[in-house]
């Protein structure tokens, strides 16, 4: 009996060391989850142009319909006034990325308000976005990885170049 009686408050004893253990990953865990959730309220705002107008480069230049596609696929996500948003992108801290990424990539090229740039901007804007897609700068990696219909191949390549040329072309000959 009096075993028994010792063994139990041996127990009490050493039971809230053990919880004193576990209680910091406790709090960092529901310090985290706020955080998160605190975070949430802080929503950028969206590009998302009401309508595409002239000043578009596709307006503006003669495009074929394959690179066209291809563009828009792969480019306009950011450099365009109309952004597509996935599920996850209202998901913060992706949404403050992907902000970023458009407010910088509209600030570089904005294919929306094509029409607005001086004629020798636009010839510029053309070489270098052959630049970048050969180079693979463009798309960004981080956006290919979760967008696989952005990754483009040799081909596409080719013809994106082709197009910067006979588009400069147009742009020198107005
Ligand atoms: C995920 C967003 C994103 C996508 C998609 C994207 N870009 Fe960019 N782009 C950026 C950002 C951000 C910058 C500016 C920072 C930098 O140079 O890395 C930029 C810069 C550029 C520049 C200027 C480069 C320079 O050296 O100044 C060109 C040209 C360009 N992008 C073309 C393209 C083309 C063409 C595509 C599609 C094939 C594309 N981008 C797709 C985000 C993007």
């Amino acid at each position: 009996m009096l075993c028994h009686f010792q063994d139990e408050h041996s127990n009490l004893f050493y039971e809230p060391i053990q919880k004193q253990m576990k209680k910091p990953w406790i709090i960092i865990t529901i310090a985290l989850v706020a955080v998160l959730i605190i975070m949430q309220f802080f929503q950028p705002a969206k590009n998302i142009a009401k309508a595409a107008t002239t000043d578009d480069i596709f307006f503006q230049v003669q495009c074929d319909q394959l690179v066209k596609k291809n563009l828009v696929t792969a480019c306009y996500d950011c450099h365009s006034n109309t952004t597509r948003y996935p599920f996850y992108s209202r998901i913060a801290p992706v949404s403050w990325m992907m902000a970023r990424h458009i407010k910088e990539g509209k600030e570089h090229l904005n294919f929306s308000e094509w029409g607005k740039y001086e004629k020798k901007e636009q010839l510029k804007l053309l070489t270098e976005i052959c630049d970048v897609v050969t180079e693979g700068e463009m798309p960004m990696k981080s956006y290919t990885l979760m967008h696989s219909s952005a990754v483009l191949n040799p081909q596409d390549k080719e013809d994106i170049c082709a197009w910067t040329e006979s588009a400069s072309e147009e742009v020198f000959s107005k």
